[in-house]
C-alpha cells in the first residue's frame, strides 16, 4: 500500500514523541512491504515564530493533499501571552475545522501491565475498555458570537450552537463504532438546564431507532463525571458535545494511570483523519528525551486501523507496545508504578517497540532461551 502522511510535530515533546512514533511506522513500512511518503509541516507556536501564524495556508494544503495527519502536540508558555489568534491552540482548532474532523475518538482502555497505574482502586480499574466520541467541530468551542462587550469590556460571552445535523454525524459514528463492540451508547449532555442539550437528547434517540441491537441511555454531565471513577466499567461507548467530551476525557485518562498512554483519532465521514495523542507539549520536560512516546505510537496504530484498513498491521503495533509494557520498560510518567525494566527515554522506548514488533520475536526468543 502506497500512502502519503502529513506529519506535523508542532511544539515542546510534540517533536521527540513524533519521532519515535515515524520510527515504529518506518518498521510497519518494512514489515509489511508498504510505502509511507511522509512530509512535515509547521503548526502551532513553531508556526508562529516561522510563519507569523498557527496554522499557515501550505500546512493546510500539505494535510489537503494527504492521506491521513500525524500531530504531536502544540502549545507552550513562550505564546502565552499572545493574543487569541496568534495562539498555538488556534491551529489546532483550526485544522480541526478546515478538515471537517467532527468525530474525536478516545479509547480508555487498561493495560494489564499499568493495572496498579491508576490513582484508583484495581477493582473499579480493572477490564476498563470504552471510547469517548467527542464532537469537535462544532459546540461552545466555536459557537458566535464570542466576544468582550461592554464600555468597559466587562461583559464575556461564548456561545453553545449546534445544528441538528451536526449532531446526528457524530452520533451516527457513535452508533456505528458501538455496533462493533459491546453495543451499548451512553450520550452525555446537560438536559435539565441547556436547549442545545434537549435537542441532542432528541437527535439520539431519533438516531437510536436505525440501531435496534444498540442500548442507548443518556446522562447528565455531572452524572457522567461521578460514574466515570465509580463504575467506568459501564461504559463501552460514550458520545457527547465538544467541551463535555475535553473534560471528561482528561478525567478518564487517570483510570489508565497516565495521559501520556492515550492516543486519539479525529474523523470526518469519508475515513480521512488526523490522529494525535490526548497530552499536550508539556514545556516542563520538552527536549529531555524522557517524554512517553506511546500515546503517539498508538496514534499510529489508529491511523493504520481507522484511515488506511491495516488491521493486522495495527494490531501488531498495539501488541508491541503491550508486550514493551509487559517486559518492564517504563518512561519517566510511568514511573513507580511496579517498575520491573529500568526507566527509559523516550528514544529507548520506540526502540523496544520497534523490537518487539518484529514478527519472529518470539521465536528468537525462545531460541535463546535455548542457545
Ligand atoms: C485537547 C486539548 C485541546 C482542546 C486544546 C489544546 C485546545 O485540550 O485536544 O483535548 O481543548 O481540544
Ligand atoms: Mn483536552
Amino acid at each position: 500500500m502506497k500512502k502519503q502522511v502529513a506529519v506535523l510535530p508542532g511544539d515542546g515533546i510534540g517533536q521527540e514523541v513524533m519521532s519515535a512514533a515515524l520510527d515504529v511506522l518506518k518498521a510497519v513500512e518494512e514489515q509489511f512491504g508498504h510505502q509511507f511518503k511522509v512530509f512535515q509541516g509547521d503548526i502551532g507556536g513553531v508556526a508562529i515564530d516561522r510563519h507569523g501564524t498557527p496554522l499557515p495556508a501550505e500546512t493546510l494544503e500539505l494535510c489537503k493533499s494527504s492521506d491521513a495527519v500525524l500531530l504531536g502536540a502544540v502549545g507552550g508558555p513562550e505564546w502565552e501571552d499572545n493574543p487569541v489568534h496568534l495562539r498555538p491552540e488556534k491551529g489546532l482548532l483550526g485544522i480541526r475545522k478546515e478538515l471537517g474532523l467532527f468525530a474525536n475518538y478516545r479509547p480508555i482502555k487498561t493495560f494489564e501491565a499499568l493495572r496498579d497505574a491508576s490513582p484508583l482502586k484495581r477493582s473499579v480499574v480493572d477490564g476498563v475498555d470504552f471510547v469517548i466520541v467527542r464532537e469537535l467541530t462544532g459546540g461552545l468551542y466555536f459557537g458566535e458570537p464570542r466576544e468582550r462587550r461592554g464600555q468597559h469590556q466587562e461583559v464575556a460571552v461564548d456561545t453553545l450552537q449546534y445544528e441538528k445535523k451536526e449532531i446526528e454525524n457524530v452520533v451516527r459514528k457513535a452508533f456505528d463504532l458501538a455496533a462493533t463492540r459491546r453495543k451499548k451508547v451512553t450520550s452525555v449532555d446537560k438536559a435539565n438546564v441547556l436547549e442545545s442539550s434537549r435537542m441532542w437528547r432528541e437527535v439520539v434517540e431519533q438516531v437510536a431507532a436505525d440501531y435496534p441491537e444498540v442500548e442507548v441511555e443518556h446522562l447528565l454531565v455531572d452524572v457522567a463525571a461521578m460514574k466515570l471513577v465509580y463504575q467506568p466499567k459501564q461504559f463501552d461507548v460514550i458520545v457527547t458535545e465538544n467541551m463535555f467530551g475535553d473534560i471528561l476525557s482528561d478525567e478518564a485518562s487517570m483510570l489508565t494511570g497516565s495521559l501520556g498512554m492515550l492516543p486519539s483519532a479525529s474523523l470526518r465521514a469519508d475515513g480521512f483523519g488526523l490522529y494525535e495523542p490526548v497530552h499536550g507539549s508539556a514545556p516542563d520536560i520538552s527536549g529531555e528525551n524522557r517524554a512517553n512516546p506511546l500515546g503517539m505510537v498508538l496514534s499510529v496504530a489508529m491511523m493504520l486501523r481507522h484511515s488506511f484498513g491495516l488491521e493486522e498491521e495495527a494490531d501488531q503495533v498495539e501488541k508491541a507496545v503491550q508486550e514493551v509494557l509487559n517486559a518492564g520498560y517504563r518512561t519517566g510518567d510511568l514511573e513507580g508504578i511496579e517498575k520491573i525494566g529500568p526507566v527509559c527515554t523516550t528514544s529507548e522506548m520506540s526502540e523496544n517497540v520497534v523490537e518487539h514488533f518484529q514478527p519472529n520475536y518470539a521465536m528468537s526468543g525462545i531460541l535463546a532461551a535455548y542457545m
